[in-house]
């Protein structure tokens, strides 16, 4: 579904990303794990077109988005809906007009249509009946399950999360890790995470990418990267000493 091929981002003089090549495969969870700086965000900014890396390319469904005008690239970004770390809801607007937000700027539904797609993401995301409250009214996990219906809204192909359990407690967490795996089941969804949390990663992955330094220094299935011999992967991984039992 998405190639990045050899992409490399500087910041001034500072190589944050180098020379990185992967892909994200239809229908599959790819979750890339790294310390805190070591370019995770600003590798997902790069892919959903935010940014522009300093080189290399990015295939989606065949089209080198580093490559393409703004227009072109609007377009094809409608394909992707995108949970940011903070959820980023508008707060001068309801949950159900947030999730309406992303439809009426892209989509000449009525009113009716328009409802019946917000009720259908919220009972997605459980959040039946929170329609007409404000996110100052809502817990963490909630302002995340809200943010993320907005993001399903326009029925993405692909969806990318950055760090989504950040700020929540370990029950939440939880919580939404269950919504990740039923968001895959339910909806058949192509989708990237990155984290810092190994187990959340580990529990919600088909496919595990490790960053450090810039570069990958693993890639594969959970069970995979748990029996790398690579003495950095072998060092992350001691943090979790059951690391074993939930991969299989
Ligand atoms: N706007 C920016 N200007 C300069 N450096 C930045 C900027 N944004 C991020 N960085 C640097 O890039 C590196 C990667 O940041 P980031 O992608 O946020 O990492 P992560 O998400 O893995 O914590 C960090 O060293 C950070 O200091
Ligand atoms: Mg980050």
């Amino acid at each position: 579904m998405i190639q990045v091929r050899n992409l490399v981002f500087q910041y001034n003089t500072t190589t944050v990303l180098d020379d990185l090549s992967f892909s994200l495969n239809k229908d599959e969870t790819t979750v890339v794990i790294g310390r805190s700086g070591v370019g995770k965000s600003t590798l997902l900014r790069c892919i959903v077109g935010l940014v522009r890396p300093t080189s290399g390319s990015i295939l989606v469904e065949g089209a080198d988005i580093t490559a393409i005008s703004e227009e072109e690239l609007n377009l094809i970004r409608r394909n992707f809906g995108v949970l940011f770390q903070g959820a980023a809801l508008f707060n001068s607007m309801t949950v159900s007009e947030n999730v309406a937000f992303p439809l009426r700027q892209h989509r000449n539904y009525d009113k009716q249509k328009i409802r019946e797609i917000v009720r259908e993401k919220l009972s997605l995301v459980d959040l039946e009946g929170c329609e007409d409250m404000m996110p100052s009214e809502l817990s963490g996990g909630m302002k995340k399950r809200a943010g993320l219906a907005r993001a399903l809204a326009l029925d993405p192909k692909c969806i990318f999360f950055d760090e989504p359990l950040a700020g929540l407690d370990p029950i939440i967490a939880g919580d939404i890790d269950e919504l990740i795996l039923k968001l895959k089941k339910v909806a058949g969804m192509t989708m990237m995470i990155v984290t810092h949390e190994l187990l959340h990663g580990f529990r919600v992955a088909d496919k595990i990418i490790m960053l450090h330094e810039g570069k990958i220094i693993a890639t594969g299935k959970p069970a995979e990267i748990v029996e790398s011999d690579d003495e950095y992967v072998q060092q992350f991984l001691r943090g979790l000493p059951d690391i074993r039992s939930i991969s299989g």
